[in-house]
């Protein structure tokens, strides 16, 4: 459904205890929370997970990072999703992101940028069903 996106918050917002002020600025944004649950990745579902990027120099880095301590995957939903919540996190480095956004404000480096948010609305929809059932969202 393109009025849906999927975010995760990284293990450095949720062990910075910052999950509940970055979730504050989402619904403030507009978002409705449709799915969520706190969780821990394994290497090997991390690497599942972000088998796009395994060509990649950072993606074995971005793996360990991914499954070194809890997060938070979301489902959200608004008109525009994926675009307007892209807006709302920033830049993938928090050195780019803009100001106000929230990889600017809780981001400490370019792989612990403590949010994802999909790319596009069928990886929104691939992204939300890896992490929640049928039964685990608002339908
Ligand atoms: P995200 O866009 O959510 O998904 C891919 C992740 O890879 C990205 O966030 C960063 O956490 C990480 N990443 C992207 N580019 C780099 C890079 N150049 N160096 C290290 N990590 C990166």
């Amino acid at each position: 459904a393109n009025n849906r996106t999927f975010t995760m918050i990284k293990p450095d917002a949720f062990g910075a205890g910052n999950s509940g002020a970055i979730l504050k600025m989402i619904e403030e944004a507009g978002f409705k929370i449709v799915a969520m649950k706190a969780t821990k990745l394994s290497p090997e579902m991390a690497g599942k997970f972000y088998e796009v990027h395994s060509e990649r120099p950072f993606y074995a880095a971005l793996c360990a990072y991914m499954s070194s301590g809890p997060i938070l995957p979301v489902i959200l939903e608004k008109d525009n999703a994926v675009e307007d919540f892209r807006k709302l996190i920033g830049a993938t480095n928090p050195a780019d992101a803009a100001e106000g956004t929230i990889r600017k404000i809780f981001a400490t480096s370019i792989e612990a940028n403590a949010v994802h948010g999909s790319d596009s609305d069928e990886n929104a929809a691939i992204e939300g069903n890896f992490f929640f059932s049928q039964f685990e969202r608002v339908l």
